[in-house]
């Protein structure tokens, strides 16, 4: 039987390789940085650039479809996830990487219909690294088949995190008494490489065993979720149960027991949901 999404995600692929040009070569010139909802959420030019060119290129060929893009939905587009089929898209996924020219920057795209994720695709474009996932058929690094390391034991895993969604006191010392207890158990490391998609393709690659954040959105987690899954990874909701694209947190990693001990070892703060009227 033909793949009825194939033909998507080779667009996905040509748009998103067109994308990385327009982030390389702004990373040339220099940077205009504006602020959104705080000091440390920017958005640049070429973050709403970027989205516009996605958008316009898909609809262009899809025009029934849906879209969730993340500078979109800044500028007042909703966020809800339907059955119709969806482009959820980060056009920089790695925003203050990039202002910073800190090399892990990528475009990140998810696909879904019936809020099931088909495929993923996340350019990491500095470092040139295509990461595909189709459901069903595996992931891929520039073309060739990765996985994730297979690691069931946390004392020997590298883990990553991002720390700074929620920077009041209550928050902060939730999310620093999580690193501790992580760090404490021990494991080897804990990074944070500063995109989200990225983060979930060290782990899909085996790079990294494992990978959890709360306060992240569906644009952020869409394309990964896909590479890491065809990988042979593990995601779930932080609490250990099942994986909610909308849910604005995850845990990945390369084994269940992995992933069930961070479950067991994080403590949850509310971070609201991407579809939720009021955010
Ligand atoms: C951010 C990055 C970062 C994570 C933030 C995200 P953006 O995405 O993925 O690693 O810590 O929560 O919002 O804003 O650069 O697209
Ligand atoms: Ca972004």
């Amino acid at each position: 039987m033909t793949d009825p999404w194939q033909e998507c995600m080779d667009l996905c692929v040509e748009v998103t390789k067109r994308a990385g040009v327009v982030i390389r070569e702004a990373l040339q010139k220099d940077i205009t940085i504006m602020q959104k909802s705080s000091p440390t959420d920017l958005v640049t030019e070429t973050d709403q650039r970027v989205e516009k060119l996605i958008i316009n290129a898909i609809k262009e060929k899809y025009p029934t479809h849906s879209f969730i893009g993340e500078e979109s939905v800044a500028a007042g587009a909703p966020s809800l996830l339907t059955d119709n089929p969806t482009w959820i898209i980060d056009p920089i996924d790695g925003t203050t990487n990039f202002v910073h020219r800190f090399p892990f920057v990528s475009v990140s795209i998810g696909f879904t219909v019936k809020k099931e994720i088909e495929f993923g695709i996340v350019y990491s474009c500095i470092e040139d690294k295509l990461y595909t996932g189709r459901r069903g058929k595996g992931a891929f690094c520039n073309g060739v088949p990765i996985k994730v390391s297979g690691q069931e034991d946390i004392s020997k895993s590298l883990v990553l995190t991002e720390m700074g969604c929620k920077k009041d006191p209550e928050h902060f010392n939730i999310m620093m008494a999580n690193v501790k207890k992580i760090l404490t158990i021990p494991v080897h490391g804990i990074r944070s490489p500063g995109s989200a998609a990225v983060n979930m393709c060290l782990v899909a690659c085996g790079s990294a065993d494992a990978y959890y954040h709360m306060g992240i959105h569906c644009w952020d987690m869409a394309g990964g979720a896909a590479v890491v899954t065809e990988a042979g990874g593990v995601i779930m909701d932080i609490s250990g149960g099942p994986f909610d694209l909308m849910s604005r947190r995850l845990i990945i990693a390369s084994s269940r027991a992995i992933a069930e001990r961070l479950a067991k070892e994080v403590t949850e703060f509310p971070v609201g949901r991407d579809d939720a009227e009021e955010k």
